[in-house]
């Protein structure tokens, strides 16, 4: 098990090369089991949870092959549907809840599937009742046996789905399973992150017929087949926020390259608010921050609102901001994990249920802290960034299922960290 150890202090300057994006490979990955032959996908972001997916369509009997950060699926040929099961097993599942995402391809292509429930997760109990309630729309049959969902369906047909909520892989998974259903579907409420409008326009290119993505009314006209295509993932504006921070927090310098701009205009938003400099610059975006940060009040929302996935991470900004700010995570139930080991850093947050009221202190010490989630190991980065002394981040084995190498990144503008044994 490694840890993170940082010296805190150095102002961040240089460049930074943002990878492509975690969230848009996992559902693209997947969405080769629709075609008839092996997808091609570069800028494949090198993380523990890509490496997952692509054990997890290994066992699905597809031939996966990476080099570098190009990755090839071959999905299984779909007369494969009367020889085997494909059955998602809980040991890949748990470990990675967008696991989830081949249900819908394989209950389109194959006409069945068993996958494992998610089960619950640090941040909330996440459950999926909306991505089964959309295929039951389409006409799956769809039962829950001994901790699976087992899915069946001659052929899917369209159906009009108002979904409760906008979620963004209930949202992939029916856009997926409706590019080969029969008829015309349409998802209403839908998720309009960037990487659902990703998804749809490479089925497009594999052959599909969808209109309104990125929009929260997305119709998918099915057709009986789609073709191989060859596609580069787009950045990651998750990653490029997590930059973006780093840097106002810091006090530095920063060009975070293959940041875009129109993907990350909440964040942005928050930081100029905050007093940061924040410019298109090339094919990337310039922060620059000299002086004190300005207090903020912050509502996670589904996108174009303020992303959850960069709660952390503006709290540690709130944490040495002049005055009192307030987060309110509107999203996910339990994702405040990170106040506590913050609060060890010496920051001063109180948390009433969804609302954290964080009141700015002049500077964080060092400590040994516990990261509980992805971006909650982020936040804990950034904080031991900023803080007098040293930091030691522990299980930074969630940082690694979404930041590719990110100490190496660090260290290249600057900052005293680097990778150890725990
Ligand atoms: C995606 O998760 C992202 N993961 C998450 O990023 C991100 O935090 C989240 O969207 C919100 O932006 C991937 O894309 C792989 P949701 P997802 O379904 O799709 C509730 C990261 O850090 N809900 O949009 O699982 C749910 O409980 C990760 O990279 C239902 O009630 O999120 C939550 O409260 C963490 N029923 C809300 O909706 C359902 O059937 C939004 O969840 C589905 C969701």
């Amino acid at each position: 098990m490694d840890k993170i150890v940082i010296e805190g202090g150095a102002h961040l300057r240089g460049e930074v090369v943002v990878s492509g994006a975690k969230n848009a490979a996992l559902p693209l990955l997947a969405s080769s089991l629709l075609t008839g032959g092996p997808c091609t996908f570069k800028n494949v972001p090198q993380l523990n949870d890509i490496a997952t997916m692509g054990k997890l369509l290994v066992q699905l009997g597809c031939e996966v092959d990476t080099s570098g950060r190009t990755t090839v699926v071959a999905p299984p040929p779909a007369s494969a549907a009367r020889r085997r099961t494909f059955e998602a097993p809980y040991e890949l599942v748990k470990t990675m809840r967008a696991g989830v995402l081949v249900l819908g391809p394989l209950v389109a292509r194959f006409g069945r599937a068993r996958v494992s429930l998610p089960g619950g997760c640090a941040i909330g109990e996440r459950p999926i009742d909306q991505h089964l309630k959309g295929l039951q729309a389409m006409g799956a049959q769809v039962s829950l046996t001994h901790g699976y969902v087992e899915c069946e369906a001659r052929r899917l047909r369209g159906a009009r789905i108002v979904l409760d909520i906008p979620t963004v892989t209930g949202c992939e998974n029916l856009i997926m399973a409706a590019a080969l259903a029969s008829g015309v579907t349409i998802i209403e409420n839908a998720a309009q992150e960037p990487e659902v409008e990703e998804l749809a326009q490479v089925l497009v290119k594999m052959g599909a017929h969808i209109e309104g993505a990125g929009t929260a009314i997305i119709q998918v006209e099915g057709v009986d087949e789609l073709h191989p295509i060859e596609h580069t993932i787009l950045p990651d504006r998750i990653e490029a926020g997590t930059f973006l921070v780093a840097a106002a927090v810091t006090r530095g310098d920063v060009l975070v390259r293959n940041a875009r701009a129109d993907h990350l205009e909440a964040v942005i938003g928050k930081l100029r608010e905050a007093g940061v400099h924040v410019a298109a610059e090339g094919d990337g975006l310039r922060v620059r921050h000299g002086g004190d940060l300005g207090q903020l009040d912050i509502t996670t929302q589904p996108y174009p609102g303020f992303p959850t996935d960069m709660q952390a991470q503006f709290m540690v900004l709130c944490a040495v901001a002049r005055g009192q700010s307030v987060i309110k995570e509107a999203i996910f139930e339990h994702r405040f994990m990170h106040v506590p080991e913050l609060s060890r850093m010496g920051a001063d947050i109180h948390v009433d249920g969804r609302v954290a009221v964080i009141r700015g202190v002049p500077r964080l010490g060092g400590a040994k802290v516990m990261a509980t989630d992805l971006r909650a190991s982020a936040s804990l980065v950034l904080a031991g960034l900023v803080a007098d002394g040293v930091t030691e981040v522990l299980r930074v084995y969630h940082l690694d299922r979404g930041y590719e190498r990110i100490e190496k990144k660090l260290r290249g503008l600057g900052a005293h960290i680097r990778r150890a044994k725990a």
